[in-house]
């Protein structure tokens, strides 16, 4: 995942080679700003604050675990994105990375777009006021139920995404009394260099159709013939947490090629193309990601250049970040409670949280950081691993880091860079209650999703 590397063999701070990632920082109370949200500092009392606010208040007021969100970081981003890309291209922001009403509502004061790939993401875009054409509907098995709401409602895409879902939304559609605009995802079968799970362009895997084998282009052919679709583009998505461009260079390359094959074919320009999201983020020191500026620059001169040796007019380009918005705009507030040192080994820190609000590491071998936040410490490094209070040895959220010797139940700690994929992926395992999501802004906080209670566990449990 994070491509931090691993700390293998030696296990002891004191033994760890100079410079070696997984080497104690230099200084422990340092935050460094590639992890942590924008607005996030220490104060000078040593207690460190998002957005103006302490998390010692934020913790005594809203309890822990608790993901506090940088609203103004998650603004600056969202406006980032969409003025590196400019007016002739789209930012959909990926709201599986998280979404919420008050995420929506930033969303769409700041004129991005979203993409949503689910009813329930659906629902929550709309009852926030997103316009309905602003949102682009994904899924590799949309139900019958999604794709008539998306139809009725007016979605200004759905991304097709089988052979039977071009059939099934065409007839949806023309059932409805309508013309659905629609993409059609392809695997244009690049290796994306990041975890297994989280690639999606290879051929043998669940989403898109392949380009291989010809099949790409006639599932074009199919929804060209069908009156309940109005062909607008085709779209790729790569994967996530990819640092390298030479993907997206493939990838842009090859849906291209497929374009200027419909135009030969068809004599048909299909206006738009998506080159999906999977930008990465730097989850500890040893990530470099780029700046969206770079990034836009970037894809747009690929796209332009390849459009320019097919001689096809150069079509609209959209991206669809989630991860590269949320993902840094937020850190999760943790309280201490036992430390088992083990020797020889190193010393565990248990949270009050765990695997429930951060499967990734579990999932995915995610790497993370973590800073001692309620005060400053001048205490030597001590090698750690922060684990949950889940009944599982793999509840762990931060593998291998450095906290103060001195760190004692009841410290507040801090994982920064939980934005993405941690709340919309939380669990209620062992009866857990997910924890709130806090947006902090210019000296205020306010809950945006609030804490589960043991009320919401009961209310669901009707037996
Ligand atoms: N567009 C499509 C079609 C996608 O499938 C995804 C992510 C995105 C955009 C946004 O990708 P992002 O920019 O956020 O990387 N749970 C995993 C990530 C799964 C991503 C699924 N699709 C994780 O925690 O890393």
């Amino acid at each position: 995942m994070s491509r931090s590397a691993h700390p293998a063999g030696p296990r002891h701070a004191d033994v760890l080679p100079e410079g070696h990632p997984s080497a104690p920082p230099a200084d422990l109370n340092h935050l460094d700003r590639k992890v942590w949200a924008s607005t996030v500092t220490r104060t000078p009392d040593g207690v460190v604050s998002v957005g103006g606010v302490e998390v010692t208040r934020l913790a005594e007021e809203f309890g822990t675990p608790a993901y506090l969100l940088d609203e103004t970081d998650f603004r600056e981003r969202a406006r980032a994105w969409r003025t590196a890309f400019g007016p002739d291209a789209d930012v959909f922001y990926a709201g599986k990375a998280f979404l919420s009403r008050a995420v929506v509502r930033w969303l769409h004061e700041e004129g991005l777009n979203l993409d949503v790939c689910s009813g329930g993401e659906l629902t929550t875009a709309l009852s926030a006021g997103m316009p309905a054409d602003r949102i682009a509907f994904h899924g590799n098995n949309k139900s019958v139920d999604e794709i008539e709401t998306a139809i009725r409602t007016g979605v200004g895409r759905i991304v097709l995404d089988s052979f039977q879902e071009i059939v099934r939304v065409a007839h949806i559609a023309q059932s409805l009394g309508k013309r659905q605009r629609v993409q059609i995802r392809i695997t244009v079968g690049v290796e994306a260099h990041t975890h297994e799970f989280i690639a999606t362009a290879h051929e043998d895997q669940k989403f898109g159709i392949p380009l291989a084998g010809g099949q790409a282009a006639e599932a074009v052919r199919r929804a060209l013939q069908l009156d309940g679709l109005e062909l607008i583009g085709i779209h790729s998505h790569i994967g996530s947490q990819i640092f390298d461009m030479s993907g997206f260079e493939v990838a842009a390359h090859r849906v291209v090629g497929l374009l200027k094959d419909i135009r030969d074919e068809h004599g048909v320009e299909l206006p738009e193309i998506d080159l999906g999201g999977g930008l990465g983020i730097a989850y500890t020191s040893a990530d470099d990601p780029r700046e969206p500026h770079e990034i836009a620059k970037a894809l747009t001169e690929i796209v332009s250049r390849e459009c320019e040796g097919a001689k096809l007019r150069t079509p609209r380009i959209s991206v669809e970040p989630g991860r590269a918005i949320v993902g840094p705009t937020a850190f999760t507030l943790y309280e201490v409670g036992t430390i088992k040192p083990l020797d020889g080994l190193r010393t565990y820190v248990s949270v009050d949280g765990g695997m429930s609000d951060n499967i990734r590491t579990a999932l995915y071998d995610a790497e993370y950081s973590v800073a001692l936040v309620s005060r400053t410490s001048e205490a030597a490094p001590m090698l750690v691993r922060v684990v949950g209070k889940h009944c599982e040895s793999g509840d762990i959220v931060v593998k291998d880091a450095f906290l103060p010797a001195d760190l004692a139940p009841g410290d507040l700690i801090a994982v920064p860079a939980t934005g993405a994929y941690c709340r919309s992926m939380a669990s209620n395992y062992n009866h857990a209650l997910r924890p709130p999501v806090v947006a902090v802004r210019d000296g205020e906080a306010r809950v945006i999703v609030r804490r589960e209670t043991e009320e919401d566990l009961l209310r669901l449990d009707v037996g």
